[in-house]
């Protein structure tokens, strides 16, 4: 079927069953200040009003950042009741000073922590010396960190992008370019892409069409069509759906994060890696990046 949206075989996604999960959420509990902490998403899209409905007591200050935020932002997200001002390595502060562990290192991105006297220097340094030219230029930090990574990775050549849903998009171009240069003899070379039940890409148009959560793409429907989904984990059903002339790309993330911390097994990954040098695909892994 060319229209991987009618081919989508699940209509809601359940947890993948058999798949290592490093810890559960026991959403809603009670802590030990005896606070109702709200069920949140930074992800889903959900009423912006309900993060603000916890019982939690609500200083003015809060309470006026909370209204003013309600007049000048689009309600995207379901915030937590809490107006976080300043953080130190892993504590963040409230603007009542209320201290808290962060547990969430902005969202799994702050691996150094907040405000790391090495970081904050480069940072300066940097911002002192040249703030930004654009990519007709060369600029040597940039060409002193791509070296570094690939001589510390399994990369030959580095990508820069600002995003996780950007570098989701390039390597969708990517992945076509280069069915497109590798049968150049073809009329219309593999388009098609696989990604797996419980994913999350991102949430640009063609990141999205990889998302497979509902609520996240029916809002923006039609996302950019060509999407197979396949059960996360399942090496039989990914093997039969790798199709060579039809597959450009697979996209994996090798431990699942937005759907909640399933990490996929070796021989799965294994097999997808197979499957696509046998079929003449790419395999994208999605993995979370670190400031
Ligand atoms: C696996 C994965 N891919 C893509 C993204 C999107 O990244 P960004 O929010 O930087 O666009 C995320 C974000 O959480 C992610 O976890």
């Amino acid at each position: 079927m060319s229209n991987s949206l009618q081919m989508m075989r699940i209509s809601h996604i359940s947890p993948p069953a058999d798949l290592p999960r490093a810890f559960k959420l026991d959403k809603g509990r009670r802590i030990s200040l005896g606070e109702v902490i709200p069920k949140i998403s930074s992800c889903l899209v959900t009423d912006p009003q309900q993060g603000s409905t916890s019982a939690r007591p609500v200083t003015r200050e809060s309470k006026e950042v909370m209204e003013t935020e309600r007049n000048v932002l689009v309600g995207t997200y379901a915030r937590a009741p809490v107006v976080i001002k300043s953080g130190k390595g892993c504590k963040l502060y409230d603007v009542d000073g209320k201290e808290y562990l962060d547990m969430t290192a902005g969202i799994a991105v702050n691996s150094l922590g907040h405000g790391d006297p090495d970081w904050v220097n480069a940072v300066v340094e940097q911002a002192s010396t040249l703030t930004h030219v654009s990519n007709v230029y060369y600029s040597i930090p940039q060409v002193t960190l791509a070296k570094r990574l690939v001589e510390c990775s399994f990369a030959d050549r580095i990508f820069f992008t600002n995003s996780g849903t950007e570098a989701n998009e390039a390597a969708i171009k990517f992945a076509r370019k280069f069915q497109r240069f590798l049968h150049a003899d073809k009329k219309l070379p593999a388009t098609e892409f696989i990604a797996f039940t419980n994913s999350f890409h991102g949430r640009t148009m063609g990141a999205l069409a990889l998302t497979s959560k509902k609520q996240y793409r029916s809002p923006f429907e039609p996302v950019m069509p060509g999407v197979v989904f396949v059960e996360y984990g399942n090496s039989e059903e990914a093997i039969k759906a790798i199709q060579p002339g039809k597959t450009a790309a697979v996209f994996v993330e090798p431990i699942q994060g937005e759907g909640g911390i399933y990490s996929a097994a070796k021989d799965f990954l294994q097999a997808l890696r197979t499957a696509c040098d046998n079929a003449g695909a790419l395999l994208v892994y999605d993995e979370v990046g670190f400031t």
